[in-house]
């Protein structure tokens, strides 16, 4: 086994464990609670989560405070999941292998697991003691809440919904991408940066170009991997965004295109991170997967 795939493997490992210990369970109202463990446990590439320790362990950060900023990252991740797949929205009915939340219990119960997973998130950020530093510990909460909202993962979230049926041109998608997906990749990042001792501006412009390029390219390749993989591969419905009219960058390329424009995003987040030596390891592996993934 490579070194990347058993230090994925055990940070996949950590973080069940964590969501299952922040997720309240066997008591009311329980039905609440079990879909949430549904939709959170035992399932997802927990790439964010990845991304929040790959960077603290550039920086030397404290990897406690690590685990909290990674279960809250995948906290919003996950309910973003949630109401992305209602019938409003994308209307899917698979996800990670098993049937979404609004099909497995009902749309309301869906709707509540989101609102419910956003709130545990900032609880996991706002616990006492969390970082030494209170003000290091507030611009997490600062960044996660607005890497959340309406200039971040909500308000890219509703420009693909706007944008469903129409032609946009390369800009209009990148923004489109940069906030729906992009936002928490970012935050992802540059929470594990806040686990330490304050960044350099060099650090911080060398986490915020590596970001950059690894959110729009993991973007890019979920819309290339929508169009290619098979249903069984992706745990989610094959061909759905043609078949929706959805706004994505194979309606502006072919795929081998998008592919390659996505090699060329990981090659720059991969050469903007050589600043912190042997310690960028993670984050190197982390790009490359994100556009040699299967699923
Ligand atoms: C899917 O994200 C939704 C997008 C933002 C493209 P992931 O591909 O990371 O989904 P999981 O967490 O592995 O299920
Ligand atoms: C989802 O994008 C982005 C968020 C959930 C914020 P998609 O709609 O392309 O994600 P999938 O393909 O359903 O996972
Ligand atoms: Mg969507
Ligand atoms: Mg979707
Ligand atoms: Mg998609």
């Amino acid at each position: 086994m490579s070194d990347f795939a058993a230090w994925s493997r055990a940070l996949q490992a950590r973080m069940e464990s964590a969501l299952e210990r922040a997720i309240p369970t066997h008591v009311a109202p329980e039905r609440l609670h079990e879909a949430m463990r549904y939709v959170c446990l035992g399932g997802g590439k927990r790439i964010r989560p990845m991304l929040v320790f790959a960077t603290a362990e550039a920086i030397d950060g404290n990897l406690t405070c690590a685990e909290a900023a990674a279960c809250a990252v995948e906290l919003i991740h996950v309910y973003s999941l949630t109401h992305d797949d209602l019938p409003c929205m994308d209307n899917d009915d698979l996800r990670r292998g098993k049937p979404t939340c609004h099909v497995a219990y009902d749309e309301a119960t869906a709707l509540l697991v989101g609102d419910a997973l956003q709130a545990l998130a900032f609880q996991q950020l706002a616990r006492k003691g969390l970082h030494e530093e209170a003000t290091a510990q507030i611009e997490m909460l600062h960044l996660l809440a607005h890497a959340s909202g309406s200039r971040g993962m909500a308000g890219g979230q509703a420009t693909d919904l706007s944008s469903t049926g129409h032609q946009l041109d390369l800009a209009e998608l990148e923004f489109m991408h940069i906030h729906k997906t992009g936002a928490l990749i970012r935050a992802a990042t540059l929470l594990g940066g806040l686990c330490g001792k304050p960044l350099t501006a060099t650090q911080h412009s060398a986490l915020e170009r590596y970001s950059h390029c690894v959110g729009l390219a993991f973007q890019v390749m979920d819309d290339c991997l929508d169009a290619e993989a098979d249903t069984a591969t992706l745990g989610k419905t094959a061909g759905k965004d043609a078949a929706c009219g959805k706004a994505t960058y194979l309606t502006l390329m072919p795929t081998a295109e998008a592919r390659a424009y996505a090699h060329t995003l990981i090659d720059e987040a991969c050469a903007a991170v050589s600043i912190f030596d042997d310690r960028a390891k993670h984050l190197i592996d982390i790009a490359r997967f994100v556009v040699t993934r299967a699923y």
